[in-house]
């Protein structure tokens, strides 16, 4: 299907999230490298300019062909994307040394925005709550532009030359926490650009089926499923474009799964009416492999060639190689490289999905991908479609490396220190602050904060740290407690567990499990001799996953918790995790 919208990515995590939102108007929009020739995008009715980590006097930092913004081609340049217009077009953009993260609040220059802004802020009055997530700002517009709005620390927070098609925002309108975010989209993509609504992916299932046959021709499908949404939906409509006997899947047990997690998984197959389904227990194999892994990126590059691994035994023992069978895979949009999504993005986490054996079978040509233009709201809806059961469409993400990456492992066995905002732990965790990776100490302090701002107010003001959590119970009194060295054992991997079961059967008999999108548990080691770990408890409330707020839970359910999780054996201490993403990720690995 031809773009009607296409998002140049200037390197930002969050361009995907623009072609996203313009496909939930109903426009198809697809990711293309900044760099792409206007030539290649004529006929396209608008193109969007992404968000991006550099600054534009960075050597080598992305940029685009200047002749777009000379092809009447309207063009929204959002954050990086506005200070690379200002930029190829004679405006000035200055090198900032503090970044603005978070919430701002924006003050339209003309509240009807109309003559001044064209459509871009139509229907759009008073002050408006913007997200922002930048270091660099535009200081004056180019020749020609007009400022449409500023924030307390940004003069121009959006401008526009509306007889030339052009706009620019400084803050995210893609994100939720852009309260008018949407409807700022709208006015560019219908109104500015006058797209007409042409994407309904329940409404692709036909077409799928038949790209399926078309693929597959007379050879037979063979996927590795994780039980996740993405494999299940592409298993599920191989499965109704060719039949049970022609599809085969295999469910590979790493040993890093949650509790009851493999049965879960058998039951749905067996209502989707599977009939070829394996399970591959691989659990020593893979605790083997990342018996002494602690940094968070090799735990994912370990368990990645171990998939290779177990996937190449399957394949030559059950001679899928034989050329009568292609693999399936339920890689979704974002997820290819094709779209140009992470070419640039600074390194916020690696993907395994195209490690080096799977890439030889692309290459080879046998492979089929039936989600691989979809995002994962569009495969829910596509899932709902052919009756994937409901349990399993709605259910929090979980990520690819399972419980590896709640189970954080250390060589250390430093002790905490007190400092007179709180307690530094001696444990270090991933954060993302202005599209940049960062690996900092966690602080711990002893009540929940009054206020919301407190938690990020202390990251602001702390070099050291991108996590702060509240010491719910702990076992010891804090000054006594310390790294307890600790890897991926199956003792810890059980203990963690335990704990996350206890959580998610409290969460669901409360509802709570409702109220959140993700409710990550992680062991941290963090102890005592004793007692080695530490559980951390990390609900979040997030749309997408690209940003998260912290939510709190009610106390007598936290109460509840703390009572069974204090006692499972090895348990030191309790603690809740009040950091937003940014400036902490999801995940603490
Ligand atoms: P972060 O931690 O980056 O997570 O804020 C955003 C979302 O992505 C999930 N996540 C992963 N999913 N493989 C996955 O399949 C991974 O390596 C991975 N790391 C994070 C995370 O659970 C959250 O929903």
């Amino acid at each position: 299907m031809r773009p009607q919208i296409t998002v140049l990515d200037a390197g930002g995590q969050y361009c995907h999230l623009i072609a996203r939102k313009v496909r939930d108007l109903g426009v198809y929009a697809e990711v293309a490298p900044s760099e792409t020739p206007a030539s290649e995008l004529a006929g396209r009715k608008g193109v969007i300019i992404s968000g991006g980590p550099s600054s534009v006097y960075d050597p080598g930092s992305p940029t685009i062909d200047p002749r777009l913004l000379h092809s009447g081609i309207p063009v929204l340049g959002i954050c990086y994307g506005q200070q690379l217009m200002a930029h190829i077009l004679g405006g000035r953009v200055e090198k900032g040394d503090r970044g603005e993260y978070g919430f701002a609040q924006l003050d339209l220059t003309r509240s009807d925005g109309l003559s001044k802004g064209g459509t871009l802020f139509k229907g759009i009055a008073g002050r408006q709550q913007v997200w922002m997530s930048h270091r660099d700002a535009v200081q004056s517009p180019p020749p020609g532009f007009d400022v449409l709005g500023s924030t307390a620390t940004c003069t121009v927070a959006a401008m526009a030359s509306p007889q030339r098609g052009l706009y620019a925002v400084q803050f995210h309108p893609e994100v939720a926490h852009t309260l008018c975010g949407g409807q700022v989209l709208t006015n560019f993509v219908f109104g500015a650009c006058g797209c007409v609504k042409d994407w309904d992916p329940a409404g692709q299932v036909q077409s799928v089926e038949d790209h399926i046959r078309a693929v597959a021709k007379d050879r037979n499908i063979f996927f590795f499923v994780s039980g996740g949404v993405d494999s299940t939906v592409a298993y599920t409509l191989c499965l109704r474009a060719l039949g049970p006997e022609r599809v085969h899947g295999t469910y590979v047990d790493t040993g890093l799964m949650r509790e009851g997690e493999t049965d879960f998984v058998r039951a749905n197959f067996a209502a989707l009416g599977a009939r070829a389904f394996a399970v591959e227990d691989a659990a020593r194999q893979f605790l083997g492999a990342l018996a002494s892994a602690v940094n968070p990126e090799d735990k994912r590059h370990l368990i990645g060639e171990e998939f290779v691994r177990v996937q190449q035994r399957i394949l030559e023992s059950e001679h899928f190689l034989d050329g009568h069978w292609i693999l399936g895979q339920g890689t979704i949009y974002p997820d290819t490289i094709e779209s140009g999504g992470t070419a640039k993005a600074d390194l916020i986490k690696t993907h395994h999905n195209r490690v080096a054996g799977i890439q030889k079978l692309i290459d080879e040509g046998r492979i089929i991908e039936p989600l691989a233009s979809f995002y994962k709201d569009e495969v829910r809806a596509i899932g709902r479609q052919l009756n994937v059961a409901p349990a399993l469409l709605d259910r929090h993400p979980f990520p690819g490396p399972g419980l590896a990456i709640r189970c954080l492992c250390t060589t250390s066995d430093a002790r905490v220190e007190k400092l007179s905002e709180g307690w530094l732990l001696p444990v270090q965790t991933v954060g993302v602050q202005g599209d940049s990776r960062t690996y900092r100490a966690v602080l711990a302090i002893e009540d929940f904060p009054d206020s919301e701002e407190e938690a990020p107010s202390l990251i602001n003001k702390m070099d050291l740290i991108n996590r702060v959590v509240v010491e719910v119970w702990t076992a010891e009194k804090l000054r006594n407690m310390q790294a307890v060295p600790g890897y991926l054992t199956a003792e810890r991997l059980d203990r963690l567990r335990r704990a996350d079961a206890v959580v998610r059967r409290l969460s669901a008999a409360s509802g709570f499990d409702q109220m959140v999108w993700q409710f990550p548990v992680v062991l941290m080691p963090f102890g005592t001799p004793e007692r080695p770990d530490s559980v951390v408890l990390r609900p979040i409330d997030s749309v997408d996953g690209m940003t998260a707020s912290v939510v709190r839970m009610p106390k007598e359910l936290l109460a509840a918790m703390v009572r069974e999780l204090s006692a499972i054996p090895g348990v030191a201490g309790v603690f809740y995790d009040l950091t937003n993403k940014p400036p902490a990720t999801i995940e603490w690995e």
